[in-house]
């Protein structure tokens, strides 16, 4: 894509934005990531893909009370303590329907993430047939509990790069002629295909979009060897599904929202024989997102993708306050190192051209 930088423009003022999408994990590892999430943001959706997953209303409160407890032992950080986890349940074939209602009367529930088996990390406890949870459903849909979808078929004999695409036709297709009222969140979507089933279907579905996958084509995956910190699920995929991100996440539709899906793993597990699916967005990801939508010379559009659209799909107030960017080079640091390991940022020695104030 023609890069279409507007170079006059050198300091950006939006909206505090949201995180619809990220990974904080738990223990020693939230600790070390949580700080970088609420720096930026001022509430994210946290995903429930922990050893084991959080499948209960109980198990997502006490996850909810060790995020709170790790924010205020990072207290002295400006901002951080006003930080909000918005919680959600991971899907499970046996899951209850009144698990629905217990999580809605909580407050602090906001969406039911499904995964279907196999798909990702820890995602082994994920749906086998969504069939099986079409009483859950109904009772989302019933009370509003937003359903965030990984569009990704499982079936091994679908190529990778075309899971996403199936997924539409085999799966979101039906699910949404079964469930018109649903609310769905297509996360982390790679591909033309899904952008154009978003911009079209008809009812109440939104879109994440991460800056990786806004920023990087596959081909980033193999640049002078096989480089573990651009692998994530779904991969990244050609050129023209790239642009076509582009295009939606610059359009001004309201579908289209920012969800990071930072997920960290430890240096040990993305660079080894069978690298771990996940990228390290959360220590810089407004000025990711900066740099895909200033090179698409599209920054004006950057307020409304980070801090509007996702409030409006969830139901919430935007945040009030605001953060700003100021154009300055500065390196991304190669390591991060904390007491328990190391974390390798996401285009870690490189350089950046936004920086948060
Ligand atoms: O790359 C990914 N990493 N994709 C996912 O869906 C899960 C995530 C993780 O939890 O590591
Ligand atoms: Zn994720």
């Amino acid at each position: 894509m023609q890069n279409c930088t507007d170079n006059t423009i050198q300091s950006i003022t939006i909206i505090r934005p949201d995180d619809w999408h990220v990974h904080v994990r738990d223990g020693a590892m939230l600790q070390h990531v949580l700080p970088h999430t609420a720096r930026q943001f001022g509430r994210a959706i946290i995903m429930p893909n922990l050893k084991p997953p959080v499948t209960t209303t109980a198990q997502a409160l006490a996850y909810r009370e060790r995020i709170v407890a790790a924010l205020l032992s990072a207290i002295d950080k400006d901002g951080v303590s006003k930080f909000q986890p918005l919680m959600t349940l991971y899907l499970t074939d046996n899951m209850s329907p009144d698990e629905i209602h217990r999580a809605k009367e909580s407050g602090l529930i906001h969406a039911v993430k499904f995964y279907p088996a196999g798909a990702t990390t820890n995602s082994d406890a994920g749906v086998t047939a969504l069939r099986r949870c079409y009483p859950v459903l109904e009772a989302m849909q019933e009370v509003g509990m937003p359903l965030l979808v990984h569009g990704e078929v499982t079936d091994p004999a679908i190529d990778i790069f075309d899971r996403e695409a199936v997924f539409i036709e085999k799966v979101m297709q039906p699910l949404r002629r079964d469930m018109p009222e649903l609310k769905v969140v297509f996360e982390h979507i790679t591909t033309k295909d899904a952008a154009q089933y978003v911009t079209e279907a008809d009812g109440r579905i939104a879109a994440t979009i991460t800056a990786h996958h806004l920023l990087y084509n596959r081909n980033e995956i193999f640049k002078g060897g096989m480089r573990p910190h651009y692998y994530c699920l779904p991969v990244l995929k050609r050129e023209e599904h790239r642009q076509a991100l582009i295009v939606a996440a610059t359009s001004g539709n309201e579908r289209f929202f920012l969800g990071t899906d930072s997920a960290p793993h430890d240096k040990n597990l993305k660079e080894h024989a069978c690298a771990c699916a996940g990228c390290y967005t959360a220590l810089h990801a407004m000025e990711l997102y900066a740099e895909a939508f200033d090179q698409a010379g599209a920054l004006d559009k950057l307020e409304a993708f980070a801090s509007f659209n996702g409030p409006k799909f969830y139901d919430l107030p935007r945040n009030v306050g605001t953060i700003t960017m100021r154009r300055e080079n500065w390196i991304v640091p190669v390591e991060l190192p904390f007491n328990a390991g190391v974390i390798v940022p996401l285009n870690g020695g490189a350089g950046m051209n936004w920086k948060l104030l």
